[in-house]
């Protein structure tokens, strides 16, 4: 069996070694133009002449969750594609949202101001109740997400495009579709952005649907910056209806310098770091799936597998 890796931007060789100790007997090499044709790749943001010289693949395998730069690409129809099925990013996402909903509702970031000019001042505690967060999709890391939100006791709502049922997410008030789209929007202050950037959520984060967060709303996005429409976001603080953000993901990344993001008094910004990829777990969890595959296991005995109709 033969395995390919073409991941820009990616140091291959400990990938290679993982890959090969997990795969006795694979014939595992780094993608380079007129390379022989491979059964399976591992790939992120491939450039489409990777594609067009491996016709032969059996699947790609991608080595995060989001799939939308590689959808991106003419892929050949039916070659399936598989994402990073958790892989040990859930944790990391549900601590980061975490610690940016807490930071946001127990004023750390105005503490910390205060305290860096050395004025010690007490707040009057702000009621939970009044602080429900919203988890735009449900899937493996926003429901991870609204699951440790409710440790905390914040009242939460979830949205997704098909409705769950009330066991799959105790607790969670659920929404489904653009038709609750609106009432998820008005019963949330903090919304999470945790959707997958597809034809249907690009520009989701706009005015229309920012302007339907409950007053002083707070938006975290870590899916994508295609999702959200910077303008918007900066008139939306500009007027007050929202009282800050903590962001992730950018449309262009790096941000570049001059953005009117970099020193906007109400952001929080940190570089597409919310839940990395870690390498071991990915490996694991490919290997773990190439050699279901190569031992003629159907794919859906594979978690993960993209539907590319609807683009996640
Ligand atoms: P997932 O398991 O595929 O979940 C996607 C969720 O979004 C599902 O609940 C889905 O609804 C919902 N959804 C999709 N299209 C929708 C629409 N048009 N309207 C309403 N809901 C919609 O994906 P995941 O693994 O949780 O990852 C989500 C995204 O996080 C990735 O695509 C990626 O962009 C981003 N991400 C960011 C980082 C980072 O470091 N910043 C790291 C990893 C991932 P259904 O449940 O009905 O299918
Ligand atoms: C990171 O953004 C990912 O999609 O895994």
């Amino acid at each position: 069996m033969r395995i390919t890796f073409c991941c820009t931007g990616t140091a291959p060789e400990p990938w290679l070694q993982g890959l090969c100790a997990a795969l006795p007997g694979a014939d595992v090499q780094v993608w380079a133009p007129g390379a022989p044709q491979a059964d399976f790749a591992v790939v992120w943001a491939p450039p489409q002449a990777f594609i067009d010289e491996q016709p032969g693949l059996k699947a790609l395998f991608n080595i995060g969750a989001g799939v939308d730069a590689l959808l991106k690409l003419r892929l050949p129809p039916g070659l399936p594609v598989v994402r990073l099925d958790d892989a040990g990013m859930s944790v990391q996402m549900a601590e980061y949202v975490c610690q940016a909903v807490i930071r946001h509702f127990r004023e750390l970031d105005v503490a910390e101001a205060d305290m860096a000019r050395g004025e010690w001042q007490f707040r009057k505690p702000r009621q939970r109740a009044d602080f429900p967060v919203g988890v735009m999709g449900l899937g493996v890391l926003g429901s991870r997400v609204a699951q440790a939100l409710q440790t905390f006791e914040f009242p939460v709502n979830g949205w997704s495009r098909s409705p769950k049922a009330a066991e799959a997410l105790p607790g969670v008030r659920t929404f489904a579709g653009v038709a609750q789209l609106g009432d998820f929007l008005h019963s949330s202050r903090v919304l999470v952005n945790l959707l997958p950037l597809t034809a249907e959520t690009d520009g989701i984060l706009n005015h229309a649907h920012l302007s339907r967060l409950q007053p002083g709303g707070y938006l975290i996005n870590v899916a994508r910056g295609a999702h959200l429409v910077e303008a918007d976001l900066l008139a939306l603080l500009d007027s007050g209806h929202l009282a800050g953000a903590t962001l992730d993901v950018f449309r262009t990344e790096p941000l570049p310098a001059g953005h009117p993001f970099w020193h906007h008094p109400k952001l929080t910004l940190t570089p597409h770091t919310s839940a990395r990829t870690l390498r071991d777990e990915s490996i694991a969890q490919i290997a773990r799936k190439i050699a279901a595959l190569a031992a003629g296991q159907p794919l859906s005995a594979v978690a993960g597998v993209v539907d590319t109709g609807l683009g996640y």
